[in-house]
């Protein structure tokens, strides 16, 4: 059992994974100031976790880029690692304010790391994105592809990226994992926690899920003439659930093996259109789906697939969830909760 800070731990993402790392035995100190969040996300891993593992989930209601905060998260517990996934993440909100994706997304890790530096943790693993790739030159992509990214969010991810091989290379000691998350969708099986973004969803899942569920007339198809299939957009969906494995699997290889910066792309090595993705979650929720081709969105690609055998490898993980399983559990979690965790004020 380790003691962890898990910075964001109430997002999508983080909160999937708080759960996991409960029910691995880990004590959490989670960093959130419910920018893009609810404190509701919380207390359902807390109830999924049980009443024995749910206690050990520690909030510290706080703002990432404030050392006052970050002081506080330390000074709960003696932290050994850290699970870093407060961030801003909408690629078109970082075109129009890219000063604050500047801010939440750099200046934030850079605190947070210096926080870590003067209390000793030498542990974490980041949330990067495949977003680092730009427009990539072949798919799938092995982590040697070359990091170019397109818009203001993935120059942020390549930065902390950077920042974290510097501190890596300025004193021994590091054990850090940079992940690159391909497409995280889907939900924890139970419906009780999901994907619940603020005002318009940027993503296709949450989009369809919310067109399926009668909060949207209905979704728009952003390109029906690239070069794939059927002319839509490819991408790698990857379960959250079994994201949240992947950390689990990431901490322990940190923790069990000597320092090392270890840098892998999870993703599940298969790349599903949107028609593809539109036809499952139809499946799933057992009605059609109103949809619009429209045309491209500036700064997209045609096609985006890990090649995900480097982290198959090195933590022995892998994907264990399909694109049914996505949107069964997806659609579980948006039937339930029609409106996410209720009003957030945006
Ligand atoms: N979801 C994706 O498609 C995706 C893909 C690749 C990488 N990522 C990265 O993974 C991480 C988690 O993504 P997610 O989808 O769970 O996003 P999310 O917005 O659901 O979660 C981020 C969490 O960080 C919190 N947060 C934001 N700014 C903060 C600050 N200044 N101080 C404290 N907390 C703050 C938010 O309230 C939220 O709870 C992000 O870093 C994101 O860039 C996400």
């Amino acid at each position: 059992m380790s003691q962890l800070l898990i910075t964001g731990g109430a997002g999508f993402i983080g909160s999937h994974t708080c759960l996991v790392l409960l029910e691995a035995g880990h004590r959490l100190v989670v960093l959130d100031d419910f920018s893009n969040s609810s404190p509701e996300a919380l207390r359902r891993v807390q109830e999924l976790a049980g009443p024995l593992a749910g206690p050990r989930l520690q909030l510290i209601e706080g703002d990432l880029r404030s050392p006052a905060d970050l002081a506080q998260a330390f000074a709960a517990a003696p932290i050994e690692a850290v699970v870093h996934f407060a961030g801003l993440k909408a690629v078109g909100e970082s075109v129009a304010d890219p000063l604050r994706y500047w801010d939440v997304n750099l200046s934030g890790s850079r605190a947070l790391l210096a926080a870590m530096v003067q209390v000793g943790c030498r542990t974490i693993v980041f949330s990067s994105s495949a977003t680092l790739y730009g427009s990539p030159e072949s798919v799938p992509i092995a982590e040697t592809a070359r990091v170019a990214p397109v818009n203001p969010y993935g120059y942020s991810k390549a930065a902390v990226e950077q920042m974290l091989a510097d501190v890596c290379a300025s004193e021994p000691g590091w054990r850090v994992a940079r992940l690159r998350y391909f497409n995280p969708v889907g939900a924890h099986p139970s419906g009780r926690i999901g994907e619940d973004p603020g005002g318009i969803p940027n993503n296709l899942f949450p989009f369809l899920s919310q067109v399926a569920v009668g909060r949207r007339p209905s979704l728009q198809v952003f390109g029906s003439d690239w070069p794939t299939a059927d002319g839509t957009g490819v991408r790698d969906y990857i379960h959250v659930m079994d994201l949240a494995d992947g950390h689990r699997a990431a901490l322990e290889v940190l923790m069990a093996e000597p320092p090392q910066l270890l840098t892998l792309n999870l993703g599940s090595g298969r790349g599903q259109s949107v028609l593809e993705v539109v036809a499952a979650f139809e499946r799933a929720c057992g009605s059609p789906v109103p949809y619009d081709l429209v045309p491209r969105r500036p700064g997209d690609v045609a096609a985006t697939v890990a090649d995900p055998s480097l982290a198959e490898r090195r933590l022995a993980w892998r994907t264990q969830r399909d694109l049914e399983a996505i949107c069964r559990d997806g659609w579980a979690w948006q039937s339930a909760n029609p409106q996410g965790y209720g009003p957030r004020g945006d």
